[in-house]
């Protein structure tokens, strides 16, 4: 208690967070790490995007004695090589990142000629420019859009070249020598001049359409989608760049906002890999939500969907082995059984297992020779199952595999029973009919992640913690 570093770090995790009203139910960490790699892959962009830097011709004339009035020019100049080797991404908290590059390098080559009044003495040779030491420093706001995207804007960029240097070769080296402090000059200006629009240029029209490339709408099937808008501009500390984002499942057709709210979460400080996921119980359960009210978490059981193996055929006779006054009652019939869940099924994440406990009801009738359905009992079922959740290269995939099944009767059209008769054939039909059709509904298919185009996540490591399932990966991007 009272260690000073252990409230730094919880007072870094919170601000990492924000202070936002609204809890994300999913969040993109980015760590040092990940805008290293990021980093990596833009300066690739940026050194290609420079050396489009354009040379202008540069003339001039002086007097040089015994010639008299000299006019030269430098001309024909081309980029032979544009290296930025030493860059470095930091974050600024509360406002985005700073992009700093040094020991830039540049090499042109071009030509040179003179020209004097006395025609016979004229000349020309080529020259290579050295720009060295160039460092470029830019800002880079981050912000998010109407529609919900991340933004990124250039600010307060400068850049600043070390040395200039000329080596002039050709007959009369001697004489260009003589001017090339003021071509030194000329190209350090028409150089510094330039670099700043072309970083500013580099940002809004490659750097900005890929991060327009995030998915804010993931369509899943023809009931639901998912919406993965920011919240707000992202946060951004010391340590990492947090986007937040709603992750909540919402009804193509008719949108109502669910009757509860996302939780607060707290992503650990671990930043080992290059980015961090942090997916809160509330998408699984605005999933669980949409599909109920959408009628979906309805299910129909008819004996032809029993595996011929097993001993309790969905007809009377079978059942009247267990209550003998539905063989009684109706004798010889086929039955049906109607499974709907009577509440949003909530996933509840804890450190080490998922878990979701949906509450369904089980009507089973007989069906009557004219096809009329004679309700036999209504039992109140409570599941307890494990969601057994990944992550491949896109998508969250899962599968539930039942831990328990408890269950009451609710109301009996055949008399009193007891109703541990019935355990071994609901939880049958449960794990083994029901189950599938829920997995395929909700979990099959798989959740897109909001990754944005050529993105794809390596060495995913997958650790479900308080309310939300926490994965880090690497990126790998292209
Ligand atoms: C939309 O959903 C709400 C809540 O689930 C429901 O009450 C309403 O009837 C639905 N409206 C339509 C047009 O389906
Ligand atoms: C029933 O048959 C299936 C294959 O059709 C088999 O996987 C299962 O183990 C069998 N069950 C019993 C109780 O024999
Ligand atoms: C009812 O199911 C049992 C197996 O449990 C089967 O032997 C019997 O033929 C079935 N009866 C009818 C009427 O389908
Ligand atoms: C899930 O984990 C918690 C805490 O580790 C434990 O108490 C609980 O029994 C586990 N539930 C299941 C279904 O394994
Ligand atoms: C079907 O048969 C049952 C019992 O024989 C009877 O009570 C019911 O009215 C019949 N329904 C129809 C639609 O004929
Ligand atoms: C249904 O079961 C749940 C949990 O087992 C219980 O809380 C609830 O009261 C039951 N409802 C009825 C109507 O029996
Ligand atoms: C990820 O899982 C989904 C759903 O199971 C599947 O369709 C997709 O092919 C998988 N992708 C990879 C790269 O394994």
């Amino acid at each position: 208690m009272g260690n000073p570093h252990t409230l730094t770090l919880t007072l870094t995790l919170a601000l990492c967070l924000g202070a936002d009203a609204v809890n994300p139910g999913f969040v993109v960490r980015l760590t040092q790490k990940g805008l290293d790699y990021a980093r990596q892959q833009g300066m690739v962009v940026l050194q290609l995007q420079l050396a489009k830097i354009h040379l202008p011709d540069f003339s001039g004339s002086t007097h040089v004695s015994p010639l008299g009035k000299v006019k030269y020019s430098f001309h024909s100049m081309a980029i032979h090589s544009f290296q930025l080797p030493n860059s470095q991404v930091s974050l600024v908290p509360k406002v985005g990142l700073k992009l700093s590059i040094t020991g830039g390098f540049i090499q042109v080559d071009g030509q040179w000629k003179f020209k004097t009044k006395l025609h016979f003495i004229s000349g020309h040779g080529s020259f290579v420019l050295k720009v060295q030491g160039l460092s470029i420093s830019v800002g880079l706001k981050l912000g998010s859009d109407g529609s919900g995207r991340p933004t990124i804007y250039p600010s307060d960029c400068s850049n600043h070249i070390g040395d200039v240097n000329v080596h002039i070769s050709g007959k009369y080296k001697w004489l260009a020598d003589l001017f090339h402090r003021s071509i030194d000059k000329a190209l350090r200006k028409a150089i510094e001049k330039q670099i700043c629009p072309l970083v500013s240029e580099s940002i809004l029209q490659r750097l900005e359409p890929i991060l327009q490339t995030l998915p804010v709408t993931a369509s899943i099937d023809n009931v639901a989608a998912i919406d993965y808008s920011l919240t707000g501009p992202p946060p951004v500390t010391a340590e990492c760049v947090d986007v937040q984002l709603k992750g909540e499942f919402f009804n193509h057709v008719n949108r109502t906002a669910p009757p509860f709210s996302p939780p607060a979460l707290s992503l650990p400080v671990d930043h080992s890999l290059m980015v961090y996921f942090g997916v809160s119980e509330y998408l699984f359960n605005t999933a669980g939500y949409v599909y109920q009210t959408a009628g979906r978490l309805v299910f129909t059981v008819t004996n032809n969907m029993i595996p011929k193996n097993f001993s309790i055929h969905l007809n009377t006779s079978s059942f009247g082995t267990l209550i003998p006054q539905i063989s009684k009652m109706y004798p010889n019939m086929l039955m049906k059984l109607y499974i709907t869940s009577t509440s949003t099924p909530f996933l509840t994440m804890k450190p080490g297992n998922v878990t979701i406990s949906p509450m369904t009801d089980i009507e089973a009738y007989a069906i009557l020779p004219n096809r009329t359905l004679a309700p036999l009992f209504l039992l109140n079922v409570t599941t307890t199952a494990l969601a057994k959740l990944g992550v491949n290269a896109s998508r969250i995939v899962g599968h539930l595999e039942i831990s328990r099944v408890q269950m009451a009767l609710k109301h009996s059209d055949v008399g009193p029973f007891s109703v541990s008769l019935l355990n071994a054939a609901v939880n049958f039909y449960i794990a083994h009919i029901i189950l599938p059709q829920v997995n395929a509904v909700i979990l099959n298919k798989g959740y897109p992640l909001p990754l944005l185009d050529h993105v794809q996540l390596v060495d995913v490591v997958l650790q479900p913690s308080e309310h939300f399932l926490l994965f880090g990966a690497n990126v790998h991007y292209g």
